[in-house]
């Protein structure tokens, strides 16, 4: 298993469509995964897709224990979520600020639906379905909005929101996710 470099902004294979995985439990999907939870761990991120490495396919990791980085972010579970279907589940949506592992040092204020309906499968073929709000609903949007090629500060309103973490928020540490 392996960290991998992360694609950034301005590389056109994260503008991509990325496909669907056809088979579940495969020695080659356990170490895109293995390899991507190593990724993400390294950077401490929040998230990661599979395009993030170079990898066309409809995977993404996510998942955040407790931390300071959040203080207002309710824990996410550690989740492998394959072939993702988002259904909102009304039309409420809500501000707030991402970074991204592809667009390093920075930060910007993105609309997002506020509650959601996720769908897919887990490395194994199992399904995954749960209904879901405010933080775990922006990191999902957040990290499948990457398998249709799409990053956060295209869905920004305002780039007045848009700009480095450290003359936004100074004085806090931040990092990358
Ligand atoms: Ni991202």
């Amino acid at each position: 298993m392996a960290v991998r470099p992360v694609l950034r902004m301005g590389d056109e294979r994260l503008l991509r469509i990325s496909q669907p995985v056809q088979r579940f439990d495969t020695p080659e999907l356990h170490a895109l995964i293995a390899d991507m939870q190593d990724t993400m761990q390294a950077l401490n991120g929040a998230g990661l897709a599979a395009p993030q490495i170079g990898v066309p396919l409809r995977v993404v990791i996510f998942g955040i224990e407790a931390n300071p980085r959040y203080p207002d972010a309710e824990p996410v579970p550690q989740t492998v979520l394959i072939n993702p279907v988002i259904t909102p589940l009304d039309a409420a949506m809500e501000e707030g600020w991402e970074g991204c592992l592809s667009v390093p040092g920075m930060r910007g204020l993105v609309p997002r639906y506020l509650r959601l309906r996720y769908q897919g499968c887990d490395a194994r073929g199992a399904v995954i379905d749960r209904t879901v709000e405010n933080f775990h609903a922006r990191v999902v949007q957040h990290e499948c909005d990457h398998l249709d090629g799409v990053l956060y500060p295209m869905r920004i309103l305002d780039l007045r929101n848009f700009g480095f973490t450290e003359e936004l928020f100074p004085g806090q540490k931040i990092e990358d996710d």
